[in-house]
Parts: structure tokens; C-alpha cells; sequence
């Protein structure tokens, strides 16, 4: 891949939730996904990634049961029912929810580098995900539920969620939004 091509896929990525809701994301396809996000620099090397996928198969619903473990979260905060009710079917939205988290580290600079390298691991499953046709929707777990959906997703005490990843193969592309000018200052 030469600069061009990897600008026009950088440039091309947008947060995007129109897919086409009959087109399942394959399970290899999202664990490749996975892979390329633990290619991210990662200080000391403590491989901090928790991935958990929630999608449909037969009558079972991972994306029902993840929007429920967030909405009773939402509910004992104290959100409004309006709120909590759209929480319930929110992840129906796209054929697959893709959740990552970031382990805690042995100190505060390690759990905060640790996310770190995590966010630059989400922003490789998006680029990945535009590359071969995948929408992708970047959000975040809503206050007060990141315990109550870590432990739905089995991850490590302590872990922070820091994306919930709404996938699906693209319906209609969308323009990204503008970008401010680059204000690169010099230091001399
Ligand atoms: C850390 C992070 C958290 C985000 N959380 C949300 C969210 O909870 N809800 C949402 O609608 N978008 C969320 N977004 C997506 C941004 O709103 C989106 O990236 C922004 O509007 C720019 O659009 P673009 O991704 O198409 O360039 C999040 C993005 C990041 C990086």
C-alpha cells in the first residue's frame, strides 16, 4: 500500500450505521478485526485488549441481551424510561456489536497507557472494517454501565469499556465530516 492509498482509506472511514440488516458479519471476519487491533503500540507490552461480540444465531440474541444488561444499569442511575426503553433495542440497529475493553494496569499511568492502546487498536478494526466494506460505529458504554457490561462480557475485573463497535456491511456510504485545518506548531 502506498500513502495515497492508505490516505483515501483513512479518509474514507465515517462513523456509519446504515447497513443492510439481512447480511450477517462473520464471526472469522470480526475476530480478524480483533487481531489487527492488538497490532497497536502498546507500552511494556501488557496486551490490555478484551474483545466480546454480540450477535444473533438461531433464537439467540446477544445484541437483546447486551442492550438489556446496559438499559437495568441505566435504570438503577436513575436515566429517564424514555431512555432506558431506547437502550433495549438500541444494538438491534446493525447485525453485530462488537465490545472492547482495556485492562487496568499496575498504576494510574499504566491503566491510562493501557487505554490508550486500546483506542489506537479501535481506530485499526475501523480502518479494517472500511476496507473491506464494513460500517462501523464507534460509541460509548453509557454512565454508570461499564461494570454491569464488562462482566456480561466476561472480562477482566477492572476493566474499562472504551468502545461498543455497532458493525455491518455498508448499505449507504456516508460523507465524512469536514476537518478542521491542521495546526502543526513548530518548535524550535
Ligand atoms: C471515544 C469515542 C466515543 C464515541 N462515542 C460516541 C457515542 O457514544 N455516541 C455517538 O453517537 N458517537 C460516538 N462517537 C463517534 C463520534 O461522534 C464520531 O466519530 C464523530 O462524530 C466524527 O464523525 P466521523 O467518525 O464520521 O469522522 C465516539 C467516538 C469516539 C472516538
Amino acid at each position: 500500500m502506498n500513502i495515497g492509498e492508505f490516505a483515501a482509506l483513512a479518509r474514507a472511514r465515517s462513523t456509519n450505521m446504515s447497513v443492510k440488516h439481512d447480511e450477517p458479519v462473520p464471526r472469522e471476519t470480526v475476530a480478524a478485526l480483533c487481531e489487527l487491533a492488538q497490532c497497536a503500540p502498546n507500552h511494556k507490552r501488557t496486551w490490555p485488549w478484551q474483545f466480546a461480540l454480540a450477535d444473533v444465531e438461531g433464537d439467540r440474541d446477544g445484541r437483546v441481551r447486551l442492550g438489556n444488561v446496559i438499559a437495568d444499569a441505566m435504570e438503577r442511575n436513575g436515566d429517564s424510561p424514555e431512555k432506558v426503553a431506547k437502550q433495549r433495542v438500541k444494538y438491534l440497529r446493525t447485525p453485530a456489536t462488537l465490545i472492547v475493553g482495556s485492562a487496568a494496569g499496575d498504576s494510574e499511568l499504566r491503566t491510562a497507557e493501557n487505554r490508550d492502546a486500546v483506542a489506537a487498536g479501535v481506530q485499526n478494526i475501523l480502518l479494517a472494517a472500511t476496507a473491506q466494506g464494513l460500517a462501523s460505529y464507534w460509541s460509548s458504554c453509557p454512565r454508570g454501565a461499564n461494570d454491569a457490561t464488562a462482566s456480561l462480557c466476561g472480562f477482566d475485573p477492572g476493566t474499562t469499556v472504551v468502545a461498543i463497535i455497532y458493525l455491518g456491511w455498508v448499505a449507504d456510504t456516508l460523507l465524512p465530516p469536514a476537518r478542521p485545518p491542521v495546526r502543526l506548531r513548530i518548535i524550535r
